[in-house]
């Protein structure tokens, strides 16, 4: 049985209780995060933990723990669901608990819950399919909030369309980012991915790559990228914390250059594996 954490207390998911005027599910006044833990280690620690602080400050939530403390919590969590299988934790942080009220200027606690499970590995290594689809998203997307929904369809969509795993998402004729993942195309061996503005999450395993491409000293750049330039790549990828690097080998039904996983693509994923045996290989 899961253990999770909930408030100060580990117990099993089944008696975890959050009550109905948790803001988080009467607003989605929530944010969260996923971490991967390979091989026991937790992938970018740093990297989650300051993103999980900026976007408590982005929506004036106190965060409720130094680094310290929410490390000791992800450790006790996978200490407690012990499995030997790569695992990925999430983290979410509601306002706390409030009348249906927008504005409650009570001093709130907020819920804090972290759950660990297993990584429902997938064989992407031939490459997967996207669509494009208009970015139906707010316009505050470097904060990791919770109000998925907007997601959740352009998945369906995605999955209605023709199978496809990912949406790639169009907004005023450029690519953000796809609805859980980060974009990068390949042009004349240039490997791009759009900048951080606040049209994309930031993206630990989009930042990762740009590292480690740049280190191998492979050409990176963080640019705009047309929905034309899209597709016409010589190869478009897609990055996240659950999917590693993956290639994306047709979209919209059509094929992505000549359909297979391109060579640039190979040496990323090349170094994405050696970094996650080895991180020590950046420093
Ligand atoms: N999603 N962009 C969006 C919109 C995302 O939801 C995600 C991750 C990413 C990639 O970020 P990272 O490399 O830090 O995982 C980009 C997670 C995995 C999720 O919602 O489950």
């Amino acid at each position: 049985m899961s253990i999770v954490y909930l408030n100060g207390k580990y117990l099993p998911v089944e008696e975890a209780r959050v009550s109905v005027l948790d803001r988080g599910f009467t607003f989605a006044d929530a944010i969260y995060e996923v971490i991967p833990v390979y091989g026991g280690h937790i992938f970018r620690l740093q990297e989650h933990l300051d993103r999980l602080n900026n976007c408590l400050n982005e929506i004036l939530i106190d965060n409720p723990f130094s680094d310290e403390c929410w490390q000791d919590i992800f450790t006790e969590v996978l200490k407690r669901n012990q499995t030997g299988s790569d695992r990925s934790l999430y983290v979410q942080v509601s306002r706390g608990v409030s009348e249906r009220e927008h504005l409650d200027d009570s001093d709130l606690t907020p819920t804090v819950f972290v759950m660990s499970r297993p990584v429902i590995s997938k064989d992407y290594s031939d490459g997967v399919s996207a669509i494009t689809h208009d970015d139906i998203r707010w316009k505050y997307c470097h904060i990791k909030a919770t109000a998925l929904l907007p997601s959740v369809l352009l998945k369906q969509r995605a999955r209605q369309a023709n199978g496809a795993i990912e949406a790639i998402l169009i907004k005023n004729g450029y690519v953000t980012e796809g609805a859980s993942s980060n974009v990068f195309v390949v042009r004349d061996g240039v490997a791009i991915t759009p900048e951080k503005d606040g049209s994309v999450l930031p993206g630990v395993t989009r930042d990762l790559m740009v590292e480690l491409l740049r280190w191998k000293g492979l050409s990176c750049e963080e640019t705009s990228i047309t929905e034309t330039q899209l597709k016409a790549a010589d190869e478009i990828w897609l990055t996240s914390s659950t999917l590693g690097v993956v290639a994306v080998v047709e979209l919209n039904g059509a094929a992505v250059a000549d359909g297979k996983p391109g060579k640039l693509w190979h040496k990323a994923e090349e170094l994405y594996q050696a970094f996650k045996i080895d991180p020590s290989i950046l420093s």
